[in-house]
């Protein structure tokens, strides 16, 4: 089988999940992230199944994910699955694929599987290592389920009940306001060392530096990677800067195999804080793993 997976990520969290992904299919499978700068797609003729991956933002996916999927060619009955990452367990965020699934079925591609997995807030607020390890450990058995059954073929019938995802287009308000608002974000000159990592790394090409200044344009996806990575906590990101803001890489590929950070458990306060939708996360994750004998790997 031959696979093409397009990703995008704003922080990492979701490339772990299409690297994972990536891992547990059989034959040849290549990865392309989702970048502003993209300017010829490979051909899809010679790939049996693609995937699309992303992060949530305000239960949707970035608006240039859709964007991107647009220049996707028409097929005829070429499978696809889409998968996320995001913040929260919340049932809110199930139908954010909706909108890129009934594009492409329009031109010929049939969804064979819609996957969430949770990982940690890349703002709004931080959570704990344990919490981080806890998403990361289920995220890479819960990516050997899906690719298992992607081998086998065994696929979903992809499809929502009409009512249900009412908020999604309402929430889609984020898209025009992430590139409106990506223009009020800010470098702190006192505390900016110039690396220019912000500038280089950005995957929209939005940040410029030009006569000494940082200046930031409209092509915004607010996928927060320049403040997430600054080294020096100089970006302030408009109206998250404050309490939303969080910066600095969980390490999720370090602490995975670190013993001293143990797992979360529901005595953790981040845990019960959403203890409801936590449960029912991991009840349902351990069911799916237990059905293929996955066991979870760490340290
Ligand atoms: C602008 C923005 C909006 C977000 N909206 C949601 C959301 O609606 N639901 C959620 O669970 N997480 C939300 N998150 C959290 C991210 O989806 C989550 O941290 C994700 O794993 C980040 O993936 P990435 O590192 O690949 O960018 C949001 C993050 C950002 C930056
Ligand atoms: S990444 Fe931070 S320190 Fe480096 S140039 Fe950008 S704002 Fe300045
Ligand atoms: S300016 Fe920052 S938040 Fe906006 S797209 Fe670039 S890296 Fe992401």
């Amino acid at each position: 089988m031959k696979t093409l997976i397009f990703y995008f990520s704003g922080t990492g969290n979701t490339r772990l999940v299409a690297n994972e992904i990536k891992n547990n299919l059989i034959g040849e499978t290549t990865l392309f992230e989702i970048k502003n700068d993209n300017k010829e797609l490979p051909s899809f003729d010679e790939y049996d199944l693609i995937g699309i991956g992303y992060p949530i933002h305000g239960f949707n996916s970035p608006w240039f994910v859709y964007e991107f999927i647009k220049r996707f060619p028409k097929v005829n009955n070429k499978h696809f699955f889409t998968f996320q990452s995001s913040g929260e367990a919340h049932p809110a965020n199930n139908y954010s694929a909706r909108k890129i699934i009934h594009h492409l079925r329009k031109k010929g591609y049939i969804p064979v599987q819609d996957f969430h997995y949770i990982m940690p807030y890349n703002m709004i607020f931080r959570h704990t290592s344990e919490m981080a390890k806890l998403f990361y450990v289920y995220v890479k058995a819960l990516a050997k389920y899906n690719a298992i059954r992607l081998n086998e073929h065994d696929y979903d019938v992809v499809k929502y009940k009409w009512y249900k995802g009412w908020h999604t287009p309402i929430v889609r308000i984020e898209w025009p306001f992430a590139k409106i608002h990506g223009k009020l974000f800010k470098v702190d000159k006192k505390k900016c060392i110039n690396c220019k990592t912000c500038v280089k790394t950005c995957p929209m090409n939005n940040i410029e530096y030009k006569d000494g200044k940082y200046i930031f344009h409209a092509k915004c996806v607010l996928c927060m990677r320049c403040s997430f990575y600054c080294p020096k906590e100089a970006i302030k990101p408009g109206i998250f800067n404050g309490k939303w803001k969080i910066t600095g890489s969980y390490n999720l590929t370090k602490i995975i195999d670190d013993p001293s950070v143990r797992l979360a458990n529901e005595n953790d306060k981040q845990y019960k804080k959403r203890i409801l939708c936590y449960k029912k996360y991991f009840k349902n994750a351990d069911a799916l793993l237990a059905s293929k004998n996955i066991p979870l790997i760490y340290k």
